[in-house]
C-alpha cells in the first residue's frame, strides 16, 4: 500500500505499472473518468456507468470482453481507478480474466481509500443481494492519493469516514483519540491528515484480514455496526447510503452493548459524538418502518443458527468476546428495536 498526496500523477512510474511486462488497462466509471481525465495518459481506459446498480455480471461481461478484444493476455495489469464499486468490479474482472491477472487499486472515494481497496474481496451484486458473486483476489498494489478526494461530492466524502471510525472503534483506541482531535481538519479534506488516516485505517484492516483472510474468526469484528446497518439499508430500500447506515449502526450497537453491561458506560455517547462531528447521522430515519427493519435484521447473511449476531464493543478499541472466545454475540430482535431510540 503506497500512500501520499500526488502519487496518482506518478502512476506510470510506480513499480507495478512501470515494470510490468504486459499491457496496462484502466477501468473506471464515467464520473471519475471525467473528473480525472489526465491520469495515466496513453493507457487505454475502459469506462462503465457509475453507481452500485452497475456493479453487476453484465458489467463484468462487457469489461471482460473489451479486455479480450484489446488483446489482454495473462501478463495484463488492470488499474481500478474509482470508488468501491470500481475496485470491487474491476478487481473481479481481474480475478477471473484468464484465471486471474494482476490488478492495482487506485481508490478515489473515502470509502475505498479507508476500507474497500484492501482485503482482497472483489465481486458483483445479483438480484438476490449485494456481493453474492465474487472472489478473493487481493490487488498487487494499492495507491492512495488523497488529492483525488477533491472532486468527490460532500455526502460521499463523509460517508466513507464511517468505516475508518469503525476500524478505530474495534481495534485502535489511539486512532480514535487522533480522530477526536483532528475531526474538523479531516472534514476539510486536508491531504496530509487524510493520508495519515488512510494509512492507519488500511493498516488496521490489513492486519485483521491477514490473520483471517476468509472470514472465519476475528475478521468478523470488521462487521461492527453492520448488522444494524444492513437491516437499515434494506428497510429503506437502499435509500440510506451505506456509510450513513454504518454510522447509525455503530451507535445503536454500542447502545445495545452498554445496556447489556458489555460496554463501558459512555461508549455509545462517545461514538455518537465523534460521528456527529464528522457530519454523519447518528439517529434512525424518522420514517423507518420497524416491521421491515426486524424482518431485514433476521435475514442478515452473517447469521448463524438462525440467531442474529454482531460484534459488540467492550470499549473504544476493544471488541467483546463470548465465553467460547467468539468475536460476535447473539442479539435479540427486541433489544435491537429498543435500542433504535
Ligand atoms: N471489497 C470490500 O472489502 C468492500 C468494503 C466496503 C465496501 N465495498 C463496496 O464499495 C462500494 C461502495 O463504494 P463507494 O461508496 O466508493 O461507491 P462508488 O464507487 O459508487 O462511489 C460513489 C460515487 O462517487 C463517485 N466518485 C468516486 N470517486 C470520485 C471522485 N474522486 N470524484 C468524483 N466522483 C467520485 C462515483 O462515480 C460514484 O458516483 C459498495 O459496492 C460496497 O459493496 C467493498
Ligand atoms: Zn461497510
Amino acid at each position: 500500500v503506497l500512500v501520499g498526496p500526488g502519487l496518482a500523477r506518478q502512476l506510470a512510474d510506480l513499480p507495478p505499472i512501470a515494470a510490468t511486462p504486459g499491457q496496462v488497462f484502466v477501468i473506471t466509471d464515467h464520473h471519475v473518468d471525467s473528473a480525472w481525465p489526465d491520469l495515466l495518459p496513453g493507457v487505454p481506459r475502459l469506462v462503465f456507468p457509475a453507481g452500485e446498480r452497475h456493479k453487476t455480471r453484465p458489467s463484468w461481461v462487457e469489461l471482460t470482453d473489451r479486455l479480450l478484444d484489446a488483446g489482454a493476455d495473462r501478463h495484463a495489469t488492470v488499474v481500478a481507478l474509482g470508488g468501491g464499486v470500481t475496485t470491487d468490479l474491476a478487481g473481479f474482472v481481474a480475478a477471473t480474466l484468464l484465471r486471474g491477472v494482476r490488478w492495482v487499486a487506485v481508490p478515489t472515494s473515502t470509502l475505498a481509500m479507508l476500507d474497500a481497496a484492501v482485503g482482497g474481496k472483489v465481486g458483483v451484486d445479483t438480484g438476490h443481494g449485494k456481493n453474492l458473486v465474487g472472489a478473493f483476489h487481493p490487488p498487487h498494489t494499492v495507491v492512495v492519493d488523497p488529492a483525488l478526494l477533491a472532486t468527490l461530492p460532500a455526502r460521499s466524502f463523509r460517508e466513507g469516514l464511517a468505516e475508518a471510525v469503525k476500524h478505530a472503534a474495534v481495534a485502535d483506541a489511539a486512532l480514535w483519540r487522533w480522530l477526536e482531535e483532528h475531526a474538523a481538519a479531516v472534514i476539510e479534506r486536508d491531504v496530509d491528515l487524510m493520508a495519515e488516516l488512510a494509512h492507519r485505517s488500511l493498516a488496521i484492516k490489513a492486519q485483521v484480514v491477514s490473520e483471517d483472510e476468509r472470514e472465519s474468526g476475528r475478521r468478523t469484528i470488521l462487521n461492527a455496526g453492520h448488522t444494524v446497518a444492513h437491516a437499515l439499508e434494506h428497510a429503506t430500500d437502499l435509500e440510506l447510503p451505506h456509510g450513513e447506515a454504518v454510522a447509525i449502526g455503530l451507535v445503536v450497537e454500542a447502545r445495545i452493548a452498554e445496556r447489556r453491561g458489555v460496554a463501558a458506560s459512555g461508549t455509545a455517547a462517545r461514538v455518537a459524538t465523534l460521528l456527529g462531528v464528522l457530519g454523519l447521522p447518528v439517529t434512525v430515519p424518522e420514517r423507518l418502518d420497524r416491521d421491515r427493519f426486524v424482518a431485514a435484521l433476521q435475514h442478515d447473511k452473517k447469521n448463524r443458527d438462525a440467531t442474529v449476531r454482531a460484534a459488540l464493543l467492550a470499549d473504544i478499541g476493544i471488541v467483546a468476546r463470548d465465553d467460547d472466545g467468539d468475536w460476535t454475540l447473539p442479539l435479540h430482535a427486541h433489544e435491537v428495536t429498543a435500542a433504535l431510540g
